[in-house]
């Protein structure tokens, strides 16, 4: 039972999150000859870090995996290494590891910082979490300036423009390399229109754009595929507000005791997954993310990405809007945009 939970966890990773054959699986735990990729996690020992450490470590693209965090990153290491499969995993603790833990990383994600108790907003945890990228990001330019970067730290709004300014600063920023991740919200608008639509939570596709707190996520509900029901207007609010507010959801059920960590890792898993196929060379590889943009008049939106071997190859229009995303896309540009110029102006400032 385990081991096929594990199997179908790889498989499903392999295949950005839908189901294939057994062949695919033999495939993808035979495919030591895809490129070195050395994965490096940022916060590895934390509530996200963990479940993300294993999945990434369940993750046939990947040989190398180094695990960072300020402590405790020696055990999650030892723990995860034990498991069969190719990467070789590192742990690092402390600063002064930091530089190792990152050399020669083709991809860099960033879980590290604190996260929301119940009550709070993702931008309540900007002043301990933007000092902490900053300080991570200014290692990233020196030891591994050419990485792509998954940024998983919120707020996410804020803390992606942050290293674009350190990355700038630096003179080693490329806008093709960093990316906020918010497959999440992709997730839970996928769950959240599957089980009222009627349609397979595993194969519908919703996207989603905007940012990643709040009303500045919008999910694209007239644009879900395979659509199933017809939804009235209210139920088209009630999904959009369910999927704004499901980072609060649960935090509220788990009352104290953390925020989303376990569905937060599967969701940088699967995009970690589609910036390694990305520089692999594999075609059509689609995502939702949080990047340097031209698709509105704001300098940073989520919308879909092609990637490729540079990270972004495309950043994509979001297409046709029905009236309500279109108002929900009016009334999220003021608060987006506060949050741009509050991380670029902490970086400055700092
Ligand atoms: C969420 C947090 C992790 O979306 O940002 O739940």
């Amino acid at each position: 039972m385990r081991a096929s939970l594990i199997r179908s966890a790889a498989e499903s990773l392999r295949k950005g999150g839908s189901s294939s054959s057994g062949n695919a699986i033999r495939r993808s735990y035979s495919s030591d000859s895809s490129p070195d990729r050395k994965v490096a996690i940022l916060g590895a020992a934390g509530g996200i870090g963990q479940p993300l450490s294993l999945l990434m470590k369940l993750n046939p693209l990947v040989s190398r995996l180094s695990l960072y965090d300020i402590a405790g990153t020696p055990g999650v290491a030892a723990d995860v290494s034990h498991i069969n499969t190719r990467a070789e995993v590192s742990g690092y603790a402390s600063d002064e590891q930091l530089g190792q833990a990152l050399e020669g990383s083709d991809v860099v994600i960033i879980p590290a910082g604190v996260p929301r108790k119940p009550g709070m907003t993702r931008d309540d945890l900007f002043n301990i979490n933007a000092g902490i990228v900053k300080s991570l990001c200014t290692a990233i330019s020196k030891y591994c300036p050419n990485a792509i970067v998954n940024m998983i730290s919120n707020p996410v709004n804020s803390t992606v423009p942050i290293a674009a300014e350190v990355f700038k600063k630096a003179g080693t920023y490329d806008e093709k390399k960093l990316f906020g991740v918010t497959t999440l919200d992709v997730l839970r608008a996928k769950t959240f229109y599957a089980a009222k639509a009627g349609v397979p939570a595993a194969d519908v596709n919703v996207p989603v754009i905007g940012g990643h707190a709040g009303i500045t996520i919008l999910p694209l509900f007239s644009q879900a595929a395979p659509t199933g029901n017809s939804l009235s207007n209210e139920d088209l609010k009630a999904l959009t507000k369910r999927t704004q507010d499901g980072g609060t959801e649960v935090l509220e059920a788990k009352a104290g005791k953390g925020s989303a960590t376990l569905s937060m890792a599967y969701a940088g898993a699967i995009f970690a997954d589609a910036c390694l196929k990305g520089l692999n060379g594999v075609p059509d590889i689609v995502e939702c993310s949080y990047v340097q943009s031209t698709v509105t008049d704001l300098p940073f939106f989520a919308s879909k990405v092609r990637l490729g071997k540079n990270g972004v190859e495309e950043v994509l229009g979001f297409g046709p809007l029905s009236d309500l995303e279109k108002e929900g896309l009016e009334n999220l540009k003021a608060e987006l945009k506060a949050s741009i110029e509050k991380g670029i102006q902490f970086a400055h400032a700092n």
